[in-house]
Formats: C-alpha cells, structure tokens, sequence
C-alpha cells in the first residue's frame, strides 16, 4: 500500500512537496476561472462593504474627499467636501425651468459658516470658472441641526453651453489651487458629474417611483418584501432606497430586486464628514444634520428622477398609498388630475394600523393572512395589521406623504414641498389614503376603539404567492420548505 512507501522519510517529503505544487496550481486555475467567468466580480464586493454598518466602510475605503467621484464601479453618490469650508456636496443637476443655463449643486452646508462659492466647470475642453455664483440657500427644514440642506445655483459661463463635470471652491480660498488647475481628463473626473443634461416632457423610463429616504439599522425583512409587492401591484415601476445599515437578510431582498430592475440603492453614509441625528431633535438626538440626512436624500431623488419618471411618491417602506375605488396608481393619477389639477402635489392622509394589536378580521373574512411559508422572516406582516387608529383632529393633517410631477417641484420637505410651481392638494380619503403600519400614535387607544379597514385584503390573493416567492428566490427560506 502506498502507506507504507511514505513512511520513508524522502518519499514522504517528496510527496509533501507535490501536494504543496499541486495545491497551488489548482488554487491560481481556479482564481483564472472566476476572473475569466465573472468579470463583474469585483462589482460583487463593491456591493458588499456597503453593509451591514456604517462603521466598516470608513477603515475599508476613505479616499481624499476630491477623489470620491473617482470611486470605482459608477459609485452612485459621491458626496465631496469643499475645501476650506464645511461644506458637503451632495449631486449636481442642469436647471432647464428658471430662463438661464445654469445647474443645480444639492450640498449640506454649516448653516452658521457663510462662505461665498466659485464653480468650476469642465466645458467641453475647457475649465471655467462661473460667475455670479448664488450664494447657498438653505431649506427652512433644517429642525434647528447645526447643518442644513441648501442649493447652490452655478450659472453657466458665455461660451460653455453645457458642462459635465463640476465642483465648488470657496472665493475665500487661496487663488493659487485655481492657477494650478489644468484642465485634463483627471480633474474631471474628479469633479460631481452634472446630470439631467436634457429635460424631457414624456417618454419617461418609468411611470411611479417611490423614494425612499434613509434606510438604517434595517432589519423588518418581511414587510420589505410585502410593501415592495404592493406596490408593484399599484404599478410602481421603481423605488429608490437611499442606504446606511441594514440587516444580512435585508440586503438579501435588496440584491434581489436590484438585479430585477426594480430597486436602485443609493449609499448614504456621512460619517466622513458629520455626525448624523438619529432623530428630529437636536436636543434629544443630538447630531449635526436631521434625521440621517433626510431631507438632502429626498431632495437629490427627485432631481435624480425628474426626467426618468413621470410621477414620483415620497414615503417610507412601511406606508403604502392605497385607492379606495381604483386598484392602480396608474387608475388614480387621471382622477387626482381631473379632480384637482395637473402638475400638483397630492397629499394623502395618514392612517396608523399599530402593530403592537392584532386582532382577528370580523366574521366573514376567513382569509389567511399569515402564510405558514414566512413564519421565521423577522419583520411585520402587513396583513395581520387590518385595525387602523381613529383620525383625530390634532394629527389629522401631519405625517402625510405625496405624489408629484417632479418637474413641478424645485425642493423637497418631509411631509409635503417647499417649492413647487402649483402647490399642493390634499387627497379626499375616500379617493385614497395613506396606510402606515407601524408602532402606535395613539398608544393609550383599547383594541376596541380601532377601525377595521380591510382595503389592503383585496390585493392578498395576488400578493401572498408574490412575497413568499420573492422570500424563497432570495435565498431567505430554507430549501425543505419549498415545495
Ligand atoms: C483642495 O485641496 C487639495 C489639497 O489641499 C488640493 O489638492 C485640491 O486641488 C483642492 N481642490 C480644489 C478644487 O481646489
Ligand atoms: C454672500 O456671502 C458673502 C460671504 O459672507 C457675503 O459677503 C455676500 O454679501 C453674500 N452675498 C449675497 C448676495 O448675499
Ligand atoms: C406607463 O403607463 C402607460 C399607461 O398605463 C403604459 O402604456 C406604459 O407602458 C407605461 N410605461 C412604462 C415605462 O412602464
Ligand atoms: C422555521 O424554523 C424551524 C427551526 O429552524 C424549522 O423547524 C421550520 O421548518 C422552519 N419553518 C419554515 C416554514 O421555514
């Protein structure tokens, strides 16, 4: 037996050393194999030092702030210090709708630092420098955060009739960078690339999209998957979910529907530059910028989308919009329109379905609404959830979320617009309304003074086979349970 030749100690090492030979060629054949297969398999890393915290990224990868736009694989949002100031930028966007040429610099800004800025433009070989430069205006929601949201509007110089790269500096700041800057294919590339270079009135990439703003410390996979499912059944053709930390399991669902077209994730972390808020108040949460940079998410979505979508909503993951005669937003849309004029925002009213109740639908309702498939997802099931809060006077008309033309609206708030060119109307609730599952408003309410509404039922037969196929493709439920 070959044993017994290996217990003479040459043979032995001579075997020793062709097992190491051997190893190694079959490691570096296989590394060949997957280089040669998967060329995107450096895109499947990229994906993964997004998660699951916000902490890792910063000892993984914290480039020079100029060279952020030089992140590898079309990093999506570059935010980008402007030196000498505080200043962050956030994205940069072509105006077509105020008469002049000039482009749109999303940035959060020190609200108490007052810096006048020079923009720098890459014209086609060109480097110019923009004059009359606004100085920032920053949005009224900043929620008392020493940091707020703010536009910056860079005219065009006379000779560039497009640009596609920009950046900032402060006027303030030494001459001498501005002498040195020679125009070359590196500078700008690492400037923030200028987008929405045409406006378009139709022919949009998508027909709904719902942003998102800030999704953190993420773990309700279950009603992820349900809301994304209802919406698609609203034809909601996009969401866009602006990223800090979710759970392993989230970005699972979040991977899934990336691949199949619907969800674009944006990275948004600023722990580089700031300390975000967890909350709305600066005293209770303390921080720099509101609520994980909310409002500038928001801001740069709708810009984002303004020539991709024709409407675009703004909610959260755990609210869904509901018709209450239509079944689609594409049904609904016409009648907003006709009822309270094109180019409007709508906004819908918010009802709580608390999920600390659960209660049985009244009697002719038999309908499952716990598939026995999704009883070790973590998160909350929608359907459970049919008792909604009583509306009151006092929050009656807070907490509402919107749809709108975005090319209607020049910025964003939480609740509602700042800016749009039409205003805003709100939604009669027997059109539609809002349905927000989540933790009580009205905590101290008994389990007999909530309403029944049973609306979202009449989408469960389409969307309980949809979510625990969505569970199962993404790899969430365990192969012997998928008959
Ligand atoms: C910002 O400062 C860095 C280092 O001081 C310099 O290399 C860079 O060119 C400056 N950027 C601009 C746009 O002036
Ligand atoms: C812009 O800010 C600068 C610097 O503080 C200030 O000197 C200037 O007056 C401001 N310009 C306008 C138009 O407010
Ligand atoms: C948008 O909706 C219209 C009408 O329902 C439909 O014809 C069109 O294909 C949709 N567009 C997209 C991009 O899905
Ligand atoms: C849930 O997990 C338990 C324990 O691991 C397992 O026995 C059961 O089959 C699982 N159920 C489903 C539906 O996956």
């Amino acid at each position: 037996m070959m044993g017994n030749d290996l217990q003479k100690p040459h043979q032995l090492k001579k075997f020793k050393h062709w097992m190491v030979i051997s190893f190694v060629i079959t490691i570096l054949f296989l590394i060949f194999l997957i280089w040669l297969y998967k060329p995107d398999v450096t895109l499947q890393f990229s994906v993964h030092y997004h998660s699951p915290t916000d902490a890792p990224q910063n000892k993984e990868q914290s480039p020079p702030p100029q060279q952020c736009g030089q992140r590898p694989n079309g990093q999506k949002v570059s935010l980008m210090a402007v030196n000498e100031t505080k200043t962050v930028l956030v994205s940069a966007y072509q105006e077509h709708r105020k008469g002049k040429k000039e482009v749109r610099v999303i940035a959060v800004v020190l609200r108490n630092e007052n810096v006048a800025y020079r923009c720098l433009l890459c014209c086609l070989d060109k480097l110019l420098i923009s004059e009359g430069v606004s100085n920032s205006t920053i949005h009224r929601d900043h929620f008392y955060f020493a940091y707020g949201t703010a536009d910056i509007m860079c005219p065009l110089p006379s000779g560039c009739e497009t640009t596609s790269h920009i950046s900032l500096i402060s006027s303030a700041a030494k001459a001498e960078g501005t002498e040195e800057l020679h125009m070359s294919e590196k500078t700008c590339n690492s400037f923030l690339e200028v987008k929405n270079q045409k406006a378009k009135s139709d022919s949009f990439s998508y027909n709904f999209t719902v942003c998102v703003s800030t999704m953190f410390d993420f773990t309700n996979v279950l009603q992820l998957v349900q809301s994304l499912e209802v919406l698609q059944l609203l034809d909601v053709d996009r969401v866009v979910i602006y990223k800090t930390s979710c759970s392993k399991e989230t970005q699972l669902v979040l991977d899934y529907y990336t691949e199949k077209g619907l969800v674009e994730v944006i990275p948004w972390s600023w722990s580089r530059f700031l300390k975000v808020s967890r909350g709305f108040m600066p005293s209770r949460d303390p921080g720099d910028l509101h609520y994980y940079g909310q409002i500038p998410a928001l801001n740069d979505c709708v810009y984002r989308y303004m020539y991709k979508s024709r409407y675009v909503a703004l909610h959260d993951i755990d609210e869904l919009i509901l018709p209450q005669s239509v079944k689609s937003w594409s049904e609904l849309l016409p009648i907003l329109e006709g009822k309270y004029g094109a180019d409007k925002c709508y906004m819908f009213e918010n009802n709580v379905f608390p999920t600390t109740i659960t209660k049985t639908p009244p009697a002719p309702h038999t309908l499952p609404t716990q598939s026995p498939d999704w009883q070790n997802v973590s998160g909350v099931n929608i359907l459970a959830h049919l008792y909604q809060e009583p509306i009151i006077k006092k929050t009656k008309y807070m907490q509402f979320k919107i749809i709108v033309n975005p090319r209607a609206v020049f910025s964003m708030s939480i609740h509602g617009l700042l800016e749009s060119q039409k205003g805003c109307s709100w939604v009669n609730r027997n059109i539609a309304r809002m349905y927000h599952t989540r933790a009580p408003r009205q905590p101290n309410l008994t389990p007999e003074q909530l309403i029944y509404n049973d609306r979202l039922l009449s989408y469960s037969d389409r969307l309980t086979p949809a979510v625990t196929t969505v569970l199962r493709e993404s790899g969430l439920l365990s192969e012997d349970n998928s008959h």
